[in-house]
């Protein structure tokens, strides 16, 4: 039987407003175009799994607003395993992001009941971290949690892939613990030279430089310029990404890290699994929005074939 992959992370509401540029501090400009998408790395990295046809358990906490309601049965619909989803009293989290013409984007993030993802609640879900296949975290949840969390998987022999986003301090004993680190260019930077000293251009200088953090693999991803391999055995790897016309880049990391598990559980060898996350990737970011714009595995598998983006 094939063993879920778990998420451990945030649930949000995307408000998204596309303008002709990003307000500065105390200006107002005019939006050309409003959408409410479900959202959070958590959620978004799940539902990326689930699209790809892959069994998939959440575990994290919405709001008792109407957004809890809205996400969760998006989840739900989507296949996404909610039994470990639970309502905290009061708000969800909601990402409010302001996009730009060029794609770029600022966020506000507003936790709500992500900030009560603690770790009794985890301990809660223990039984599903146990016989999960591997588990998926990100930073938009306490730093305690995730702190045990990464301890509950070390001592279950769980393979941990810790998304360090948004970049936060992370407590040095943790590095260890994770299997995959899976950072952008800019987390990476944020890592590897936390004091901004040294300006770290090449990727296999930071890759080192997190490995050194003993961490066992890092997946550096660099966008358009595709991704960066590294274990600590000495291994490494650059895999190229699809050219494709990006319209919305939201949650481009989420379609990437959730099939990159995916592909890993189906068996894949490293490499082969990070092509197959980067086609996710270069599709996600040809669609409007964070979950409504993870791929099938079909047509993950039509880009693979074809090599070309839509
Ligand atoms: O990674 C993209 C996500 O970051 C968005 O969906 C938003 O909710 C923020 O959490
Ligand atoms: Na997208």
């Amino acid at each position: 039987v094939q063993k879920p992959i778990v998420v451990v992370g945030s649930i949000n509401i995307d408000l998204v407003a596309n303008a002709e540029k990003i307000p500065a501090a105390g200006e107002t400009v005019r939006g050309t175009d409003f959408q409410v998408h479900p959202g959070g790395k958590g959620a978004n990295q799940a539902v990326a799994v689930a699209r790809l046809g892959y069994p998939v358990q959440l575990v994290g906490k919405v709001g008792t607003d109407s957004f809890g309601d809205q996400v969760l049965s998006y989840l739900q619909q989507t296949g996404v395993d909610v039994e470990a989803v639970e309502k905290h009293r009061g708000t969800s989290g909601v990402a409010i992001i302001a996009v730009s013409p060029d794609g770029e984007n600022s966020i506000i993030i507003t936790p709500g009941a992500n900030a009560h993802v603690t770790p009794d609640f985890l301990n809660m879900h223990h039984g599903a971290i146990r016989n999960a296949g591997i588990v998926l975290a990100q930073l938009e949840i306490p730093i305690e949690t995730v702190e045990h969390l990464a301890k509950l998987c070390s001592d279950e022999s769980v393979p941990l892939m810790l998304d360090p986003a948004p970049a936060r301090a992370l407590p040095d004993n943790l590095f260890p613990q994770v299997h995959w680190f899976t950072p952008n260019e800019t987390e990476a930077a944020f890592y590897a030279a936390p004091t901004n000293q040294t300006h770290l251009s090449d990727s296999a200088q930071i890759a080192r430089a997190l490995l050194n953090a003993r961490v066992e693999n890092v997946v550096l991803k660099l966008g358009s310029r595709g991704a960066f391999l590294a274990s600590a055995n000495g291994f490494s790897h650059t895999i190229p990404a699809f050219p494709v016309k990006a319209v919305d880049t939201t949650a481009a990391g989420d379609a990437y890290n959730g099939a990159f598990a995916t592909a890993l559980m189906l068996g894949m060898e490293p490499v082969e699994a990070a092509r197959f996350a980067a086609a996710a990737a270069a599709i996600s970011v040809t669609r409007p929005g964070a979950q409504p714009s993870m791929p099938t595995r079909a047509e993950v598998e039509a880009l693979l074939e074809t090599g070309k983006g839509t």
